[in-house]
């Protein structure tokens, strides 16, 4: 049982939705926390409401695409807290459309956050934290796009796929060096947060989208909206996660029907199933 009280963590992507509410249970679990993103006025706010539970909470304004900004992140965090135990690697940007009219920037701008984000996170933080010697746990936030596939997705569900084959091989890394730094994959289905209006973040130089995404919009956007968990029930889920050292975590244990849909026609020989429901 991993103890969080008195231990300090760091959530990327902390301005709202699900890292908000990440770094808010943290905070009732009494850990003090970093808050970073792109985002200052969300920072701000969160800031507040974790401050309004009793906790610690230092600001740090961070593209978790561009490394030089994530390794000043580590260095402020563990300058200010002496240690960084727990690790949200959770910012991440979502865009829509066919494969084929998908944009370099499309492609640029996911990656960027969706996959260097993360990995940029590892490198700054777990060198550190293994030279603390410490317990610690590092969680990233993936999707079930990372487990499954739909369509309009190629773009998102390539950056996901990426975060959990990343978070299981730092998983076996870090098994094999023996540290006591453990590993989970977050994987949640729709929650109502403002990831559909994910493009309110994204820079001009990167902006050229896919002309067909506006068809998709509909979709996820009721979606989102019907999505049966909140940000606060996943973060629960998520803490519960790690208090039990978890790796895979799937808030919404009937998506499991359509990922072994997924592992039935990879093992069986068969075409991808469209899984998306009607
Ligand atoms: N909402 C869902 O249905 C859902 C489902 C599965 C996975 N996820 C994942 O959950 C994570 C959090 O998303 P959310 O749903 O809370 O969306 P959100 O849009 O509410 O929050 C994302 C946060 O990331 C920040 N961000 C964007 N670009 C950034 C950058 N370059 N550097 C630092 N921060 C940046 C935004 O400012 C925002 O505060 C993402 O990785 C997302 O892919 C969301």
């Amino acid at each position: 049982m991993k103890e969080i009280e008195g231990k300090v963590a760091v959530v990327t992507g902390a301005a709202s939705g699900i890292g908000r509410a990440l770094a808010l249970e943290m905070a009732r679990a009494k850990a003090s926390v970093v808050l970073a993103d792109v985002d200052e006025k969300g920072l701000a706010e969160t800031a507040a409401l974790v401050t309004g539970v009793g906790a610690a909470a230092r600001t740090v304004k961070c593209d978790v695409s561009k490394p030089e900004q994530v390794d000043q992140l580590a260095a402020r965090s563990f300058e200010h807290f002496g240690a960084v135990h727990f690790l949200f690697n959770n910012a991440g940007v979502g865009v829509l459309g066919p494969t084929w009219t998908a944009t370099v920037e499309d492609w640029q701008w996911v990656f960027g956050i969706n996959v260097m984000g993360v990995a940029h996170g590892i490198r700054a933080f777990v060198p550190r934290m293994l030279e603390k010697g410490l317990e610690g746990h590092v969680m990233n936030t993936a999707s079930v796009a990372g487990l499954v596939t739909v369509p309009g997705n190629a773009v998102y569900a390539a950056s996901k796929h990426a975060v959990v084959a990343l978070s299981e091989c730092l998983h076996h890394d870090l098994k094999i060096a023996g540290a006591k730094i453990g590993v989970s994959v977050l994987c949640p289905a729709y929650v109502n947060t403002a990831i559909g209006d994910s493009a309110r973040n994204r820079p001009q130089e990167l902006s050229a989208t896919n002309p067909l995404a506006a068809d998709y919009e509909p979709l996820l956007r009721k979606a989102l909206a019907s999505g049966r968990l909140s940000a606060e029930d996943v973060a629960k889920i998520a803490l519960e996660a790690i208090r039990n050292d978890r790796f895979y975590v799937l808030p919404h244990p009937k998506i499991k029907g359509s990922i072994e849909t997924r592992m039935r026609d990879i093992l069986d020989d068969r075409n991808p199933t469209n899984t998306l429901p009607t």
